[in-house]
């Protein structure tokens, strides 16, 4: 079993790849070519943003939409410390100061009262100047913005939505990826929507940082060739990777979306006596880039995967710990820093098999393998 389908995907896709990938090499127009406007311009409808600036990989999208935002040495950036290195990353790499935050135990996402506290406690050291908060939709499930927007209004920080594993989601009728001042995703392959290849996306709305973003995203270009106004960066968007893009967003918004959501409650109505489920807030939807129960503990959790091994089920701890923990901000000495909920996550989470290809006998069977 797969834990990420990619190959029944491209079988059903395959026509329109195929096609895709051929046009780009019989045009040679590798870089920058006409799919990569055209991908950009259907990525702005889906979110409905002004505008979507396409760029080599998630990791960067986060630092040039720091870039944009202007961050640098001496400010604070709020990151929850249950997510991927990427989000706290792009900080260090820009000299600023990432500040771990907890989260919500039931959403895994950005807890909005830890995040007050880090802000007042930031404030009051007067060290560091809060500049940005980094709110993750994790695990497809987008961060609670009813809480966190207007946290940062009221501080005066901006929003950057990191929607690497959020794309597709929504709160209400609002989607992921157009809850920031700024926010980005990752078209990494086993995102919700991945290339066959390193990918990324920026989104505002924001005439001025866009300008902005797609010049640091080519060598700080001005108006004219060879004009460089700015130290920029060399992150584009392959325009074959735009070309495989632009059939597998169809799909996405097609049917992709609604799948991982069939089986995310197959999952759900027949684990949910025994396990932990994901909870979905009312109103919200994921695009489950991960669906992650949490175990009674830690070495149920090993002895759970190990036993789903046995039976050819693959499974995965995403965090086994918190950025708070990891030797590469072991700098910032945050060991002693208490963020009870990272930590009991990252003990007991388990995340199971999830793509929108899983028939419900897949879904049974890694289910009986769970209840037994
Ligand atoms: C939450 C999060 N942010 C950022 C990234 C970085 O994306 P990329 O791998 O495309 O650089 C990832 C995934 O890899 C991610 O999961």
């Amino acid at each position: 079993m797969e834990f990420r389908d990619l190959k029944t995907q491209y079988q059903k896709l395959r026509n329109d790849i195929d096609a895709g990938i051929a046009d780009v090499i019989n045009s040679s127009h590798y870089i920058s070519g006409p799919q990569v406007a055209e991908l950009e311009k259907n990525l702005a409808a889906y979110t409905k943003r002004t505008h979507c600036i396409s760029c080599a990989n998630g990791t960067d999208a986060l630092e040039i939409a720091l870039r944009a935002m202007n961050v640098k040495k001496g400010d604070a950036v709020f990151v929850p410390s249950f997510t991927f290195m990427s989000t706290a990353e792009v900080v260090s790499l820009l000299d600023a100061h990432p500040v771990f935050v907890d989260i919500d135990l039931t959403t895994f996402n950005m807890d909005p009262d830890s995040l007050k506290n880090a802000i007042e406690r930031v404030t009051h050291d007067g060290i560091w100047t809060p500049k940005v908060v980094i709110p993750v939709d994790i695990f497809g499930l987008p961060a609670d913005f009813d809480k966190i927007l207007p946290i940062a209004t009221q501080y005066g920080l901006n929003v950057l939505e990191d929607g690497a594993q959020g794309f597709g989601g929504k709160i209400r009728e609002k989607m992921a990826c157009s809850f920031g001042d700024i926010s980005t995703t990752s078209f990494f392959p086993a995102k919700p929507l991945g290339c066959y290849g390193d990918g990324g996306a920026i989104f505002t709305d924001n005439d001025e940082w866009a300008a902005l973003i797609t010049s640091i995203c080519v060598h700080g270009k001005g108006h004219e060739k060879y004009e460089n106004i700015r130290i920029g960066r060399n992150s584009r968007l392959d325009t074959i990777q735009a070309a495989i893009l632009l059939p597998k967003l169809r799909a996405f918004a097609q049917y992709e979306v609604a799948e991982v959501n069939r089986v995310a409650a197959h999952y759900s109505s027949r684990l949910k006596n025994r396990y932990r489920i994901p909870t979905v807030p009312e109103g919200c939807l994921s695009s489950w880039a991960q669906y992650t129960i949490l175990c009674e503990s830690s070495a149920i959790r090993s002895k759970l995967q190990a036993s789903l091994k046995e039976q050819g089920i693959p499974s995965m701890i995403y965090y086994p710990r918190g950025l708070h923990q990891q030797q590469a901000f072991a700098a910032l000495d945050y060991k002693s820093l208490d963020l009870p909920n990272t930590a009991t996550a990252c003990e007991r989470v388990l995340s199971l098999p999830m793509h929108p290809y899983m028939t419900a006998d897949n879904i049974d069977f890694v289910c009986d393998a769970l209840l037994k």
